[in-house]
């Protein structure tokens, strides 16, 4: 089979690899489509902390199950399903507590074992979610990135009387922005970017107000208005400190990333605003929270796909994702 193999930081080939048997409890997926995310890129550049070399890329995928190991049922053979990339141990401490996303143990398919940039792949029978008929197969990749909007928002319990602020319009802004409108039905969704073309992809994704802090700074534009909902999905260590700022008093704020830059901000901005700080990483079995969403309509992923491209073309593909931003978003593997 082909799989997107990184052997070492900077070394990407599309190599020919046999074709792996489930183990026991695991099913074999016949891959489909899957999406780049930009942990994908970070991977191939050798800047994820956690990867392991050489390893099969792509945590977002789907596909057909065409083969299962001891222990699982075969009438499960032919089923059309998303894997979920986080695989646990079930019984650690964050395991027991609903958390199996920060599992000591934790395994993260296409980070720490083979994923999904691959014609087949393996992942455990209970990662492998059925999906309804009316999910095409080609968004079907997509319900990963929403699962992180489904994480965040879990802990932010967004209210319809929110005026909410998302930092970033890329995939993991515009999932939210999604969410937020779509599910938790808030009224006010302000968004910031420093890219117009990303503001645009922002009120298609149902944002009320956008705002380009590339040369004129937020807190200058905002009036007067402080959200009482922030997250912060463009991950710049900067901008905790400016969120407790523009922050309502009794605010909840988000937090998704991993830089490993110190962020400077006072206690006082934030306990004399009683500032609520939730930190949300991949997810905890929000899958069928997700299938269920799309199925109803709240979600609209095709809102986030600019292209397709087949596996061959991955070079090409990962290329055009990290260096384009303007006029790329997510981008679709056929396999
Ligand atoms: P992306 O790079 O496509 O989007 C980031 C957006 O933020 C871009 O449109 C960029 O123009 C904008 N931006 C950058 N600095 C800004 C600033 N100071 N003010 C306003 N806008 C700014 O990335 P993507 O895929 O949307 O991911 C966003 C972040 O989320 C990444 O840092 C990634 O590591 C993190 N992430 C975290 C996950 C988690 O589970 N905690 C899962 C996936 C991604
Ligand atoms: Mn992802
Ligand atoms: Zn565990």
């Amino acid at each position: 089979m082909k799989s997107v193999v990184i052997e070492q930081p900077g070394t990407l080939v599309l190599a020919e690899r046999p074709l792996p048997a489930p183990a026991a409890g695991e099913v074999r997926v016949k891959v489909k489509y899957a999406s780049i995310c930009g942990s994908d890129v970070h991977i191939w550049h050798g800047h994820n902390p956690f990867a392991k070399y050489p390893r099969v890329i792509g945590h977002e995928f789907f596909g057909v199950i065409d083969a299962v190991g001891d222990g699982v049922d075969a009438s499960r053979i032919g089923e059309r399903v998303a894997v979920d990339p986080v695989v646990s141990c079930g019984h650690c401490y964050p395991c027991s507590v609903g958390r199996p996303n920060v599992c000591t143990t934790l395994s993260v398919i296409g980070v720490h074992r083979d994923g999904g940039f691959s014609e087949y792949s393996v992942a455990p029978a209970s990662n492998a979610y059925t999906l309804p008929t009316t999910i095409p197969d080609r968004l079907a990749s997509m319900m990963e990135p929403f699962t992180i909007a489904a994480n965040i928002t879990a802990f932010l319990k967004p209210q319809p009387q929110d005026v909410a602020l998302i930092y970033g319009a890329g995939p993991m802004g515009l999932t939210a922005i999604q969410v937020l409108k779509g599910v938790y039905k808030v009224a006010q969704v302000l968004v910031v970017d420093r890219l117009p073309e990303r503001l645009e992809l922002a009120q298609a994704s149902g944002a009320d107000r956008v705002f380009n802090n590339a040369e004129v700074a937020l807190a200058a534009q905002l009036e007067g208005v402080q959200p009482t909902l922030i997250i912060d999905a463009a991950c710049h260590p900067s901008i905790l400190a400016e969120a407790a700022a523009i922050a309502s008093p009794a605010a909840r704020i988000g937090l998704l990333g991993f830089s490993g830059e110190p962020c400077s901000i006072t206690q006082q901005s934030l306990t004399s605003k009683e500032l609520s700080l939730f930190t949300s990483r991949l997810n905890s079995h929000r899958f069928p929270q997700v299938i269920e969403w799309m199925e109803q309509g709240l979600i609209q992923p095709e809102k986030l796909v600019t292209h397709y491209f087949s596996l061959d073309e991955i070079e090409r593909a990962m290329t055009l994702f990290e260096k384009d931003p303007r006029t790329c978003c997510k981008v679709v593997l056929e396999m």
